[in-house]
């Protein structure tokens, strides 16, 4: 027996939240599992040396899952910050236990190869559970025979990019072909969904004129370019059969355009971020440091006008967007995102992306559920158990007995500060510095391991593991 499987752990008085049931119980976990859940457990009834922690006034949620992450990521000339140590911190401090990883591929690479490099940045090296989503950047016999490959050994989930023209974007055949693979494989699709030419045009114009602050990235990739990319894969998805999931939806026109697809029979699902839910378009017009601070907040698609967010809410609570992700991207402001600071550069040279794992879950607590936007079932539904339905991650997402022993105690009245002087993302800034949370996750385990302890770090960054997937 090793160690992990002889760790017990006794959580008493516990109001457990899960998307569907909440009620009060003692939760008791041995060999990585939840093994009974029942009032009045007795600790004489539980191994010798069961550690007992009462939730007696906190919330139990399962472990959070995060389904849109990016941790190694060659990007746009650079690199992303985090490394599996501090991304995986990060995330479980915010009650993330589950990480889905974007694996992102340049044109000319091997699949293979690349997902071996992805994975050997995260196999011992990520405190907490892991699996990624699979990115298709090229089609060919050999990419094929890979992706098959890859499949077989466990990622059910591909990614393509309908973005970034002649980097990682994929061309209308290569959709169509990894589609039509992923409908016989029965692996979903996950997509960024923008019209690539529109971009590279609007671009272009906006350069010629001189445009070249933060403020412009908006302007060159509307709403109505999100709304084209997401039809556009519609009609792909119609044709082929294949489900698809369209990651970080940020306006009305793209869930609209999802929602004729669906109705037509399409099988989607919609992913928003945090950073919609949470930011409105003024930030990245902030004209701080000579008008280029709104690079901080600049990713893509761009953070909307203040309607879509308040639309957003709404079609959250309505459960038609079933998740909630971050697309964690972490690019440090000083010596990254300063590569696009004009004159010298100009808005399409900063790298795409905000840090944001760590907070995910205490911005949706705070600005859902404690303002009455979205209720605690679709809170923990949103956060952890839609993704892990959709992605095949059996044994997470849900408080039952078998599960995995992935909980979360979160007192919800706790209050604190985000800033980029304590969190632990390598970043060197924060988006929401300064922002006052309300909640946060006090207790949260691994597979019955506790990993945070009043709010703070005890694990081991070797803890996690690649999770099985049906
Ligand atoms: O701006 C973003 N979203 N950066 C990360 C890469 C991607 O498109 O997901
Ligand atoms: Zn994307
Ligand atoms: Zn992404």
């Amino acid at each position: 027996m090793n160690e992990e499987s002889t760790v017990s752990l006794l959580i008493t008085n516990a109001r457990i939240v899960t998307s569907t049931d909440d009620y009060i119980a003692d939760v008791y976990c041995e060999h990585e599992t939840i093994t009974r859940i029942a009032k009045g457990i007795s600790p004489a009834s539980c191994a010798a040396g069961t550690e007992v922690i009462d939730a007696n006034g906190k919330l139990l949620f399962p472990g959070f899952i995060d389904p849109h992450v990016h941790v190694y990521l060659p990007f746009m000339g650079t690199y992303a910050k985090d490394t599996w140590e501090t991304a995986s911190r990060a995330a479980l401090v915010g009650g993330t236990t589950t990480l889905i990883e974007m694996i992102c591929p340049g044109k000319g690479d091997e699949p293979l190869g690349a997902f071996d490099t992805w994975l050997g940045k995260a196999r011992g090296a990520s405190a907490c559970d892991f699996s990624f989503h699979m990115g298709v950047t090229r089609w060919d016999a050999q990419a094929e025979a890979q992706l098959r490959e890859i499949v077989s050994r466990g990622i059910r989930s591909f990614k393509v990019f309908l973005a970034y023209k002649g980097a990682l974007g994929v061309d209308d055949r290569e959709l169509y072909h990894a589609l039509k693979l992923a409908r016989e494989l029965g692996v979903v699709v996950t997509a960024h969904c923008e019209n690539e030419t529109l971009i590279a045009e609007k671009q272009a114009e906006l350069l010629a004129a001189g445009r070249r602050e933060p403020r412009w990235h908006e302007i060159s990739r509307p709403a109505s370019v999100e709304a084209a990319g997401v039809a556009h894969l519609m009609a792909f998805a119609e044709q082929t059969g294949a489900e698809v999931y369209i990651v970080h939806t940020s306006c009305e026109d793209a869930v609209l355009a999802a929602q004729r697809g669906i109705s037509r029979g399409v099988r989607a699902h919609i992913e928003t971020v945090i950073p919609y839910l949470t930011l409105d378009s003024t930030y990245a017009e902030k004209a701080g440091d000579n008008g280029f601070e709104g690079a901080k907040y600049v990713m893509s698609p761009p953070i909307r006008d203040r309607r879509h967010q308040d639309f957003l809410w709404d079609a959250l609570r309505a459960r038609t967007i079933a998740t909630v992700a971050t697309d964690h991207a972490p690019f440090d402001y000083k010596g990254q995102k300063e590569m696009g600071r004009f004159p010298g550069s100009d808005f399409t040279r900063i790298p795409n992306g905000i840090p944001s794992v760590e907070h995910r879950v205490d911005l949706l607590y705070t600005h859902g559920v404690a303002t009455g936007r979205i209720d605690l079932h679709t809170f923990v539904d949103a956060a952890s158990t839609r993704a892990a339905r959709i992605f095949g991650l059996k044994n997470k997402g849900i408080i039952a007995v078998g599960a995995d022993a992935d909980l979360v105690i979160y007192d919800p009245a706790h209050r604190g500060v985000i800033s980029a002087k304590t969190h632990h993302m390598a970043t060197d800034y924060s988006g929401w510095e300064g922002w006052e949370l309300k909640g946060r996750s006090s207790v949260v385990t691994v597979r019955g391991r506790v990993m945070v302890r009043d709010g703070r770090f005890v694990g081991d960054t070797k803890h996690g593991r690649l999770v099985p997937r049906s």
